[in-house]
């Protein structure tokens, strides 16, 4: 038997098999991939774990459509649900990854009662309200990964708009996962200079619109699917920072209790990400147009939770 830490994937699909290959690649953590498809999470395990010999990992990789093989993981990440369709509502979507997200997350819940959990399933904030709700842990333990994605983004954009190596770029982006969310110029330096003082205004707001238009613009080039390279890698960008303790700042969606004058509500903002999950809130001072920039993210958010009651309440 391995000693080291368990991380479940649920959804074997594009994001999840990602996330085991990058997470493989680490060679710290064993996988687990769990879907609903029989033979899919087996088959791409199995394809990783002959990854093993040519990278030079020893994780194991097992694949399952239950969930007894997941027993004690330390980490599960959740991306199992469906993408929307055309003619598909946002609510049908909502209603449908509601029901995949809360009864994926009880089973996982009883099998890794201790174990900290990202949710990565769309939309991101309102999936995060469905797997506290349904795993009953405390917040420091379900937390959603979207702004570590979106801030990838903007760093790209921001390291070719100024073609500069994207190593010396850093970039936050706060809010939900959606058009409303916020990229921060004033926190997005090139080698710690504001990237305001660096490029010129209408290219920052450019910058700042791709940004927010970013997993948009990968489904509108994809045609069958949405990005799940960088998503996966995101992802796996939390796990470590949790299960190595790194103690990272990174932009998640958690559930904010006040911070930010925002009670109530999954909204992406930067935390301290440690052995315990969510280890701290990170505040910081925001203009009064970023401040409303982000209450409208917020109340986008909410507008999803309250779709989600009247969907609950209907049934
Ligand atoms: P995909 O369709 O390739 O994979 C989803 C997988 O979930 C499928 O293999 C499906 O069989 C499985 N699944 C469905 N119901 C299940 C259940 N009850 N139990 C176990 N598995 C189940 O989709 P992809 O591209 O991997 O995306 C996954 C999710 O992540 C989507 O909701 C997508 O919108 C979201 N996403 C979120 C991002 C973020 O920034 N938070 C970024 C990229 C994707
Ligand atoms: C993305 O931002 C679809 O949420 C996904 O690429």
């Amino acid at each position: 038997m391995s000693s080291r830490p368990k991380v479940t994937v649920v959804g074997a699909g594009m994001v999840g098999g990602t996330v085991a290959q990058m997470l493989a690649l680490r060679d710290y953590a064993d996988v687990v991939l769990v879907d609903i498809v029989e033979g899919l999470p087996q088959g791409k395990s199995l394809d990783l774990m002959q990854v093993g010999p040519l990278m030079g990992f020893d994780s194991n990789l097992t694949g399952s459509n239950g969930y007894e093989e997941t027993a004690g993981s330390s980490v599960v990440v959740i991306t199992s649900g469906i993408a929307r369709k055309p003619g598909m509502s946002r609510d049908d979507l909502l209603k449908t990854n509601m029901g995949i997200v809360g009864s994926v997350t009880q089973q996982v819940v009883a099998a890794s009662p201790d174990a900290i959990i990202i949710v990565v399933s769309n939309p991101l904030d309102a999936m995060c309200h469905v797997a506290f709700d349904a795993a009953g842990f405390p917040r420091e333990r379900v937390i959603g990964m979207a702004g570590v994605l979106d801030s990838a983004r903007f760093r790209t954009f921001i390291a070719m708009e100024a073609g500069v190596s994207v190593q010396d770029v850093s970039a936050m982006v706060l809010g939900g996962h959606g058009d409303t969310m916020v990229p921060l110029s004033r926190y997005s330096t090139i080698a710690g200079i504001p990237i305001t003082e660096y490029l010129p205004a209408d290219r920052v707001k450019a910058i700042e619109d791709r940004t927010a238009n970013g997993g948009a613009e990968i489904v509108g080039l994809l045609k069958t699917g949405s990005a799940y390279y960088a998503p996966g890698t995101s992802t796996v960008e939390m796990v470590d920072s949790i299960l190595l303790d790194k103690k990272r700042i990174l932009p998640c969606s958690v559930l904010l209790q006040g911070e930010y004058g925002i009670e109530g509500l999954f909204v992406g903002v930067p935390v301290k990400l440690g052995a315990a999950g969510l280890e701290q809130i990170v505040q910081l001072n925001l203009t009064d147009n970023e401040s409303a920039a982000l209450k409208k993210s917020a109340s986008s958010v909410q507008g999803l939770v309250d779709a989600m009651k009247t969907l609950k309440d209907s049934d």
